[in-house]
């Protein structure tokens, strides 16, 4: 882990704590990961409704993927899962859905509590095999301080 995603961490977790409300809270997650990290070109949280994700806050273009069925996409499968999946390259992988035709590899983590996914956040990047495992520490981090807020 670099010193600035250590720092980005803290930063962002700490916003998420001291957010007026859930809103607030993944609003100014998905904003401080876009604007920390240059390689992350499309930053959203989905929620868990039912049996399906519906797409919250993002920064990146508008995506057509606003609710995912579990049994769709790479959201879908994290979710499913219960795990971080993170795709090298997102052309290679039958799973994908498509939002935008710049990207090239994406990673989604869970957000739970107590075993249950309450959502997920999804990152988009134009770079091919953008997502590592300091990636992984860092959203997981910030995943588990969204779901105290949710
Ligand atoms: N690529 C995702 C769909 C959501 S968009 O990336 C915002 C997937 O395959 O599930």
């Amino acid at each position: 882990m670099t010193e600035t995603y250590g720092h980005l961490m803290e930063t962002v977790t700490l916003a998420v704590a001291r957010a007026r409300d859930p809103t607030a809270a993944m609003q100014q997650a998905v904003a401080a990961l876009k604007a920390g990290v240059p390689h992350y070109t499309w930053v959203g949280i989905y929620l868990m409704d039912g049996d399906e994700l519906v797409l919250g806050p993002f920064v990146g273009k508008p995506s057509p993927h606003t609710r995912i069925e579990l049994n769709r996409g790479i959201c879908g499968a994290a979710a499913s899962q219960k795990a971080t999946i993170i795709v090298d390259d997102v052309n290679s992988d039958p799973r994908y859905l498509a939002c935008s035709l710049e990207t090239k590899s994406e990673i989604v983590v869970p957000i739970m509590r107590d075993g249950t996914v309450l959502g997920e956040i999804d990152i988009d990047s134009d770079t091919p095999a953008a997502f590592g495992a300091a990636d992984r520490t860092l959203l997981e981090a910030v995943a588990n301080a969204i779901a105290t807020r949710l």
